[in-house]
């Protein structure tokens, strides 16, 4: 006979030697809580809750905690919220990206090692969604991602704003000296003002698409505000269908194909979304089993023009976006490039959600079509050369087009605190035609911040240079534009070719030809390598484990043992 797996209550039991012991002794302990004969019978669905006053992108999840609990008790199932690990991007030093393997390590264990037969996984900042869908993968439960949403806009003097695009906007424009110290406070009160994630097509925003697009997310979930009615009603129907997949036993794993992959990329593409996504979505990938390369964003995003019309690439705001309908228009205008068959945990396949979606209507401008695209193919593209023999990456759309063929010399910084220190120092003599190089900010080194888009110096902003040709081994935030080349891999702190540049050195990169070259002989770099000592390792806890075990960027940067 078949062996029943327990589920509900008799799921996960604590073992004491004695499993009805341990059953008994649980349910005395739930029933401290109120909970009777009937609750517990039925199925247990988990709500991942990573509310954290630090955390203010969630400051509307007790809400939705609630909705969610709404929609499981219709569906017949019993809601238990569990605190998780919650990253605020903002807050977080070095950075978030330190400690997402850790929020998935948690996540993935809360959720393997309580009674829980499906999850709804609340994420929404930056590293919560990638953290939370690596937990669920390696979990094998089934998983339901709801997002909180993004912020609406805010304005100062007439000018629509939106976190954290124009942060960076306004904040080159005080450090060129056009907007005072005054102005700029006044600006900062009015970049972020509701909860909700950033406004633009920023890392959080692209994840909460490509999520949906992977099929774990209902299809209206990627796009509602925070806080909106739209958002609560998504909350409510996330917590009736988790029931459902739970009786299915529906875990992830039934969801990820190559080909929901693929489509992953392809909408990753269309949006002009965040470089960040491309470490997750390979990161999700490598849990599941499923090969997926650099080239394969690459190929994806060189036939994919970019048909969404939002921050840093476009001009306009995730509000935007939802109100022309959202991703699953979006979806539709890429009906003949994406994959019919791919899931959704709705219970629908992509085609069939298709069937009943109408194509981007004429009244809106800010999805696009194949015909008339917001803008050209190509808004991701993976380098190689002797500078990034393993890849390095460059968001083509938020680049400026004179740059992108450029040959200059480099001005070589040691870490994100060294071009604090350095930077604006006039005696540096730098001119807009210099590579701004930093380094030793990748994974091993420091978790891999977004430093990557470092600051033009104040000097040049007040003769009113706007970009630089920059590189290094970090990420940069979603929201952030420029002709950035970023994740150059190996890193510098394993002996990359980015450790052994020096200040002066030519370097040369050619985005149409995917090229970016460290214009120094080869015995030459030999003869600088032996001189290359590594870093220390953290002496103890998370960040030397860390240090140790995660992996390079072009692969994800997930720990070499998950
Ligand atoms: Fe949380 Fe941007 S800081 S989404």
């Amino acid at each position: 006979m078949a062996r029943v797996e327990p589920s509900g209550i008799d799921k996960n039991l604590t073992r004491y030697g004695d499993t009805e012991f341990s059953r008994y002794l649980r349910k005395a302990f739930l029933s401290s809580a109120g909970y009777d004969g009937e609750d517990l019978d039925r199925p247990i669905i988990g709500i991942a809750d990573t509310s954290s006053e630090y955390t203010t992108c969630h400051r509307d999840m007790p809400a939705m905690v609630e909705a969610v609990r709404r929609g499981v008790t219709q569906a017949g199932g019993l809601a238990l919220a569990f605190p998780t690990l919650s990253l605020a991007e903002t807050q977080l030093s070095p950075t978030s990206m330190l400690f997402r393997n850790l929020m998935a390590m948690g996540t993935e264990e809360m959720i393997r090692s309580q009674p829980m037969d499906g999850v709804v996984l609340l994420g929404g900042c930056d590293k919560t969604v990638p953290a939370q869908l690596m937990a669920a993968v390696s979990a094998g439960v089934p998983a339901v991602s709801l997002v909180t949403g993004a912020m609406r806009t805010g304005s100062w003097h007439g000018d629509r704003l939106g976190a954290c695009t124009d942060c960076r906007r306004y904040w080159l424009r005080h450090r060129a000296g056009e907007v005072d110290r005054e102005e700029i406070g006044e600006i900062e009160q009015s970049l972020c003002p509701t909860g909700g994630t950033c406004m633009v097509m920023g890392t959080a925003s692209t994840m909460a698409c490509i999520t949906a697009t992977l099929g774990l997310m209902l299809p209206g979930g990627a796009t509602p505000l925070s806080g909106s009615a739209d958002r609560l009603r998504e909350a409510v129907t996330t917590g009736r269908r988790i029931v459902g997949l739970a009786e299915e036993k529906a875990a992830p794993l039934r969801f990820l194909t190559r080909h929901s992959f693929r489509n992953a990329a392809i909408v990753l593409a269309a949006l002009g979304g965040s470089t960040n996504a491309v470490i997750h979505l390979i990161a999700i990938a490598r849990r599941a089993g499923i090969e997926l390369t650099l080239e394969d964003i690459h190929d994806a995003a060189r036939e994919t023009p970019v048909l969404v019309n939002c921050k840093p690439v476009g001009t306009g705001y995730m509000e935007d976006f939802h109100q022309a309908g959202g991703l699953p228009v979006l979806w539709k205008a890429l009906e003949s490039r994406l994959d019919p068959d791919a899931a959704n945990v709705n219970g629908k396949s992509l085609g069939e959600i298709l069937n009943d979606t109408p194509p981007p209507a004429e009244w809106q401008d800010t999805i696009g079509t194949l015909q008339k695209p917001i803008g050209p193919a190509g808004a991701l593209v993976v380098l190689r050369g002797s500078l990034a023999p393993d890849g390095a990456l460059i968001k083509r759309a938020a680049a400026s087009t004179d740059r992108q063929r450029h040959r200059g010399p480099a001005a070589v910084f040691e870490s994100p605190d060294d071009v604090a220190a350095r930077i604006d120092d006039p005696d540096l003599g730098l001119t807009p035609d210099h590579v701004l190089v930093m380094r030793n900010a990748g994974p091993v080194a420091m978790g891999m911040p977004e430093a990557g888009s470092l600051p033009i110096p104040a000097y040049l902003a007040r003769q009113g240079v706007v970009d630089m040709v920059r590189v290094s081994d970090a990420r940069m935030s979603g929201t952030a534009y420029g002709t950035v080349v970023l994740h150059c891999c190996p890193e510098a702190a394993v002996g990359g070719p980015l450790a052994l540049v020096r200040d002066g050195d030519m370097i040369e990169l050619d985005v149409e030809n995917r090229r970016l070259d460290l214009c120094v002989d080869g015995e030459e770099l030999s003869r600088r390598k032996t001189e290359h000592a590594p870093a220390p390792a953290p002496d103890r806890g998370w960040r030397r484990l860390y240090a140790r075990h995660v992996l390079p960027a072009h692969l994800g940067a997930d720990l070499d043992f998950l």
